[in-house]
């Protein structure tokens, strides 16, 4: 089912004292929001984070999982793990986890179809990069990025369209532009996968976010550096 999700991605960022303060400011400015609000979190915030927003509005997500219930898998930490310390979302295949992690479409796959299995709701990424897009690539390498991370899948999963390009640089899709691409990537998934929340990602802020928002193909938003500030992402989960 289609609906409004903003998500926050904090990436590696906010200590334990800063994410008790971001949450001290940022619930009272979002009790009054209408769309799915969730934030993924680091590892170690999750579950001071998950107890601070118990009977709030607001959700909480990880940002990766292992493909393996459990075993000899070093540094990784598995979807029963998060699931207990109050995970209920995993953003998957970041564009930052493919590019220094040597995250695949497969690797992708793989724990998209593990998250799944356990009970946890992906946000599975997908996004070209400035010389993908300069070089006419961007439709070729979004159809490959969906069919190989959705292969095998049937269920509802959460889409995020972030091209690489704008993520971190200030440099946002025009919203004519990422609705769009994600038109073309809502034609590629809903065959494999039905109907799908779709978000755009990439320099979204308190002032870009409702023209974004605005666009019949965009559902909702991953939002990073904007998530880290309670009073930007508050006027971005208060949005229309
Ligand atoms: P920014 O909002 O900081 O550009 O990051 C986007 C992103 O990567 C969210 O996952």
């Amino acid at each position: 089912m289609r609906r409004r999700i903003i998500a926050g991605n904090w990436k590696m960022n906010m200590t334990k004292a800063q994410a008790k303060e971001f949450m001290g400011e940022f619930l009272p400015l979002c009790a009054n929001a209408k769309c799915e609000t969730v934030l993924c979190v680091p590892f170690t915030d999750i579950h001071r984070v998950y107890k601070l927003a118990l009977g709030s509005n607001v959700k909480v997500g990880a940002q990766n999982v292992a493909w393996a219930d459990k075993g000899a898998f070093t540094g990784e930490i598995s979807a029963e793990m998060l699931k207990e310390v109050g995970a209920e979302y995993v953003i998957i295949g970041h564009s930052e986890r493919r590019a220094y992690f040597g995250e695949t479409d497969e690797t992708v796959n793989m724990r998209l179809k593990q998250a799944l299995k356990c009970g946890l709701k992906p946000i599975f990424c997908v996004g070209e990069t400035l010389e993908q897009r300069e070089g006419g690539l961007t439709e070729q390498v979004l159809k490959a990025q969906i069919e190989k991370g959705l292969d095998g899948v049937a269920e509802d999963v959460i889409i995020a369209y972030e091209p690489v390009w704008a993520i971190g640089t200030g440099k946002t899709a025009t919203p004519e532009m990422a609705n769009e691409t994600i038109g073309f990537i809502r034609s590629v998934a809903t065959k494999l996968v039905g109907e799908v929340s779709i978000l755009y990602g990439g320099s979204m802020n308190a002032a870009n976010a409702q023209n974004l928002l605005d666009m019949s193909e965009i559902d909702g938003g991953l939002i990073g550096g904007a998530s880290l500030k309670p009073s930007d992402f508050s006027v971005i989960v208060n949005c229309d």
